[in-house]
């Protein structure tokens, strides 16, 4: 998390989102303006249906935007095949929702081996290292649905980091969370941004966990705003 200017890992320049609606089009995503870097840990906050979740889909290559240009690692996303998509989501970002997206019937150790085994590659080894690491290794036989909701969310976060992505997006993590859990999934995601160098781009609803990091973006009228502690300003873009 320094200001050192590397190479960002996501850009995106001029993003518009419009959805077709009945009454006519919906313009969610106006002009929006992006830069991840390497290992840096990023907030995106704004109210319930100001265009969180829409954003983070154009961003992981989830869904295309209506106008503008994403970057990944260099690489314009707009212009990638659905294969070449598929392949990006599978190998260079890592997803968290607030859901868990688990699925239901395979073992936790399953769920998290599954995407090293969509890419060809299965990583026993590994699969096992991350478990560890979100300490459900002693239950790694069980199936989500005998796990708390704090800990299905931590095998999520497992299975995301299986392929050791450069980038993890998170919507909603702790959305579904008591209080003590989101906490403790906060410091999971902090001791991960520090040990594997991910970078993470959050986004929620609820500001108060977003107070304790550097970089806070506020999501209003399908503009991202930098907050400075109450202070805001448009995001500054050099290009
Ligand atoms: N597929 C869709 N079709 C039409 N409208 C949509 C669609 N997806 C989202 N919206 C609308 O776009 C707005 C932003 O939604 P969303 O991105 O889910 O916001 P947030 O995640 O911030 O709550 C909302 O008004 C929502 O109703
Ligand atoms: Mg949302």
């Amino acid at each position: 998390m320094s200001n050192v200017k590397s190479t960002p890992i996501l850009e995106a320049y001029h993003l518009k989102k419009e959805y077709e609606i009945p009454t006519g089009q919906l313009a969610v995503l106006k002009n929006i303006h992006l830069e991840i870097y390497p290992g840096e840990m990023t907030f995106i906050v704004g109210r319930s249906g100001s265009g969180k979740s829409t954003l983070l889909h154009l961003l992981g290559g989830l869904d295309r935007p209506s106008a503008g240009k994403i970057f990944f690692e260099g690489e314009d996303i707009s212009r990638m095949q659905e294969n070449e998509l598929a392949r990006l989501r599978n190998l260079r970002i890592g997803f968290i929702f607030q859901f868990y997206h688990l699925l239901p019937e395979l073992t936790l150790y399953e769920n998290v081996l599954l995407p090293s085994m969509i890419a060809g590659r299965p990583d026993r080894k590994w699969a096992t290292e991350v478990l560890k690491r979100v300490k459900l290794l002693s239950r790694q036989s069980h199936y989500p649905s005998e796990l708390s909701g704090g800990e299905q969310q931590r095998a999520a976060i497992a299975r995301a980091l299986m392929n050791k992505p450069s980038l993890v997006l998170c919507d909603e993590p702790t959305g579904n969370l008591d209080e003590e859990t989101a906490e403790s999934i906060y410091e999971l995601l902090n001791q991960l941004n520090r040990q594997e160098g991910q970078a993470f781009l959050i986004v929620t609803h609820d500001e108060s966990w977003a107070w304790n990091y550097p970089r806070i973006l506020r999501l209003h009228d399908g503009m991202l705003l930098r907050e400075n502690r109450g202070e805001v300003q448009i995001e500054q873009i050099n290009k």
